[in-house]
């Protein structure tokens, strides 16, 4: 990646080398890498990607996320030059343009809504778990995590099963790239690929994701078929990887806490307390905002047009809100703040509770096959490269 020129309008005190997608502790110890950046000036710059600011201090994240005016979503990818091309409806927009497709969104993944799927998530966990239980291993990344939410997602869009393969393989390469094909392609493949669903659901429109996105109004007209496109596309970027590599870290997580683990398989810890705490464990999204107008913000000098990365990683357990109750449970920042924060977490907390309660029902005993062979990646979500489990069959 690009390494940057130290503006002139950056002080040397606020210097740090730290590269999102490389810097090495990253690959050994994700979290802990993230979580050194706290402490020390509430927000940082970093040459690297490009040159960007780092905000450092979860306490200050929500003045970021609350104040598109100042903070923009115009780019989100970093390194900039990379956001500059991501155009995705809507998390690339600010209010007022981005509130009529959000309130698509809410709509779309309202709880009473995801409720109504919670019976088929259910049946395809279960599925998955029964067929890896006899074998006594499996390398959770690809036989457990990146199966369920593309299960859920074409099941969601009522789109073929046995297309699940060429989806992933697109939708893999917006996200972690193996360089047989650009973002671009990749995007245009997804977009070719929706194509006659979007035309032939606009004339028969049934009660599943893609019907409702096109008929679906913004403002005083129908989405057309180009924004249910881009809607479809996002719900697949951001809706999928994230899902996989939550259930990734988590289950690292269970896998080297086994007292954790039995509080919640004996009931001691409620299933819907224990998913919330582990979301709240393993933040994973780093995204970045555009700086609006030059201002002085936490003892950083940040100028109109600068980058600012806001890395949820270091927010691990995080709460904003004291106490005991829902409300402060849920007061962590893995899903973001403010007018984008994920519209797609109710879906998100009933994959983790079901998943839990399954896998713990089926497998309640578990460990690493190799206890020091993990290893992450960084980026925009952070990865857990493999996750090999072992367990005993009776
Ligand atoms: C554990 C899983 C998940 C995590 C950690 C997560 C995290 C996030 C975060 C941090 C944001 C805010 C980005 C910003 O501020 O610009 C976001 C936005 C978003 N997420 Fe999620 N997400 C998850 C699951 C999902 C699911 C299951 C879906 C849908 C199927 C989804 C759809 C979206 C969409 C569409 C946005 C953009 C919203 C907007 O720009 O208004 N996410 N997510």
């Amino acid at each position: 990646m690009t390494a940057a020129v130290q503006p002139s309008h950056v002080p040397d005190a606020l210097v740090v080398e730290f590269d999102m997608y490389a810097t090495l502790g990253l690959a050994t110890d994700y979290h802990g890498t993230w979580l050194g950046l706290r402490g020390g000036p509430d927000v940082v710059w970093t040459s690297q990607n490009e040159g960007h600011w780092i905000a450092t201090n979860p306490a200050i994240f929500d003045e970021i996320y609350q104040d598109p005016g100042l903070f923009s979503s115009s780019t989100i990818i970093l390194p900039e030059s990379h956001g500059e091309a991501h155009n995705l409806i809507p998390t690339t927009m600010d209010p007022p343009e981005h509130q009529p497709y959000r309130m698509i969104l809410n709509r779309l993944m309202a709880p009473a809504v995801i409720q109504t799927i919670s019976d088929s998530v259910r049946q395809v966990t279960i599925e998955l778990v029964d067929a890896l239980v006899p074998h006594g291993e499996c390398e959770f990344t690809v036989d457990f995590a990146q199966q369920l939410p593309l299960h859920v997602f074409m099941s969601l869009m009522a789109l073929p099963k046995e297309d699940i393969g060429k989806v992933k393989y697109w939708s893999d390469q917006t996200t972690h790239p193996d360089g047989s094909m650009s973002f671009e392609d990749a995007l245009k493949h997804l977009y070719d690929y929706l194509e006659p669903y979007i035309r032939e659901r606009r004339q028969n429109p049934g009660d599943d994701f893609v019907s409702q996105l096109v008929t679906a109004q913004v403002n005083d007209r129908r989405v057309t078929d180009d924004e249910a496109r881009h809607l479809s596309v996002q719900l697949l970027i951001a809706g999928v990887d994230t899902v996989v590599n939550f259930l990734s870290h988590a289950f690292l997580r269970l896998a080297r806490e086994p007292e954790l683990r039995r509080t919640i398989a004996s009931g001691e810890q409620s299933i819907d307390v224990a998913a919330e705490k582990l979301l709240a464990s393993v933040p994973l999204v780093t995204i970045g905002r555009r700086v609006m107008r030059d201002v002085d913000f936490h003892g950083a000098p940040l100028k109109a047009g600068d980058m600012i990365a806001i890395p949820t990683p270091l927010c691990a357990n995080y709460l904003r809100h004291e106490g005991e109750g829902v409300a402060a449970l849920r007061s962590h920042l893995t899903f973001g703040s403010g007018v984008h924060q994920c519209p797609g977490r109710h879906l998100a907390r009933m994959e983790a509770e079901i998943v839990l309660e399954e896998w713990l029902k089926r497998i309640p005993e578990f460990e690493l096959q190799d206890p020091d062979g993990i290893r992450f990646q960084g980026g925009i979500v952070g990865v857990v490269e493999a996750l090999p489990l072992k367990w005993s069959v009776v």
